[in-house]
């Protein structure tokens, strides 16, 4: 499958990746020589990444600022990329269906997500463009942090260096060098941040940071260790919210005993049991609902189910259940609604298996959620289309008891 990206794009891309040590950067040739190679399907995402990544350098430091965003002069030529992206975008989504079910939706997202920032900036309203441009960062971070990876992305590392990154706070820097999968430059970049007087630890929890930084720690790292030394500095601190202590100490002492999967295995037949079994634990461990004393439980089984769901995309009973406690423990571990990635795998789980107990467990979680989703000061308005499915998927139970 070949891409014709337009002149003037092609030449912007090729002229971000002048000093970059590597030639991979270079879209056209990499394309063409991974076609040429008859490269497996499995590789095609990487050259369409390094792609996304060049729109990424050229395009997120000047999404800060839409004056500068939608600059005559640089009008085409950005929204040239812009297109590029979407069209990158698309092509990775039409390699998702062999890898189950998370990457399908994350793919899809981004295409939809890449489509919009493109129209939106074709339209002028480059301030929205712009914004969509930097949520786009949470959907590579989703994604990538998945699986167990020990190898970061020279180039992702060469490109980010290049980016003028003034506008950026260190949170941010960290999420962007993660996104490009510059996974130790990230865990660094975080580490510096939790050290820093001026950021109080419930900030870091309430923002996400601490969430982000276990996930890359024991998802894709499976580094316990690390992890634990940095909780541990957060904890001997003197300025730690009391609600947080309860978290620090829960997570603490859930790092010391718990052994995310050896790097790069293949889960085998127990894995299933053993996820369900922690993210019971979990359950246990959480005096309200919408605590977060379980995180360290629900990520060490997360890393399980998606190797499990990842390595066997097929439908039956157990992928179903995989599904089912996967949305359970991302309801807990994810707090963005809008990449719902728990509503996902609770619906695949649904119409996976609608005769099982777990599909009506998983009908029940995803309502709460859809309510609270749609839950303001107004009232709450679910609109037509999620009340439509949600029904649909309530037929489904239904209908096979
Ligand atoms: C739907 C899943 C998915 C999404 C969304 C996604 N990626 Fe990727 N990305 C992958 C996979 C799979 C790889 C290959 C990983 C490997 O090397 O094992 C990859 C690799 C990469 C690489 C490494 C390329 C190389 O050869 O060094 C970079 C950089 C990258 N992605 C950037 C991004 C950026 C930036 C975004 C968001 C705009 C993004 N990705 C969104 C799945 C995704």
């Amino acid at each position: 499958m070949r891409v014709v990206i337009g002149a003037a794009a092609g030449a912007l891309l090729c002229a971000l990746a002048l000093g970059a040590p590597t030639r991979a950067a270079e879209p056209g040739a990499e394309r063409a020589a991974a076609a040429d190679a008859g490269a497996p399907a499995a590789e095609f995402p990487r050259v369409a990444m390094r792609e996304i990544l060049g729109v990424i350098a050229f395009a997120l430091p000047r999404s800060l600022d839409p004056a500068r965003f939608g600059a005559s002069e640089k009008r085409a030529e950005t929204l040239d990329l812009l297109r590029v992206l979407a069209r990158d975008a698309e092509q990775i989504e039409g390699h998702g269906a062999e890898r189950g079910e998370g990457f399908r939706h994350l793919s899809r997202q981004l295409a939809a997500d890449a489509r919009e920032v493109a129209r939106r900036y074709e339209e002028g309203r480059y301030d929205e463009s712009g914004f969509l441009l930097q949520r786009l960062t949470e959907n590579c971070l989703a994604c990538h942090s998945r699986l167990y990876s020990d190898r970061d992305s020279p180039l992702g590392r060469s490109m980010v260096e290049q980016m003028e990154l003034e506008g950026l706070s260190s949170a941010e820097r960290a999420r962007l060098q993660a996104a490009t999968r510059q996974f130790e430059a990230a865990l660094e970049t975080w580490e510096a941040l939790f050290q820093s007087p001026d950021v109080s630890p419930a900030q870091m929890d309430v923002m996400g940071w601490l969430a982000d930084y276990l996930t890359v720690c024991v998802r894709v790292r499976g580094d316990e260790q690390r992890a634990l030394e940095t909780l541990r500095r957060i904890q001997a601190r003197d300025d730690v919210a009391d609600w947080l202590k309860r978290d620090l100490a829960a997570w603490i002492r859930a790092l010391e005993s718990l052994r995310a999967p050896e790097g790069g295995t293949e889960p085998d037949g127990s894995a299933l049991a053993r996820a369900r079994k922690l993210i019971q634990q979990a359950e246990k461990l959480r005096e309200v609902p919408a605590d977060h004393t379980g995180l360290v439980h629900d990520l060490v089984a997360s890393s399980l189910l998606y190797r499990y769901t990842e390595s066997r995309p097929r439908q039956g009973r157990d992928v179903a259940e995989a599904y089912y406690w996967l949305g359970v423990a991302e309801s807990r571990i994810d707090r963005s609604y809008w990449l719902s990635q728990a509503d996902l795998y609770l619906e695949t789980a649904i119409r996976m298996a609608p005769a099982e107990p777990f599909a009506a467990d998983a009908l029940a979680l995803l309502r709460q959620r859809t309510t609270e989703g749609y839950t303001g000061s107004a009232g709450t308005h679910v609109p037509a289309d999620v009340q439509a499915k949600l029904d649909e998927l309530q037929a489904l139970v239904a209908a096979s008891r």
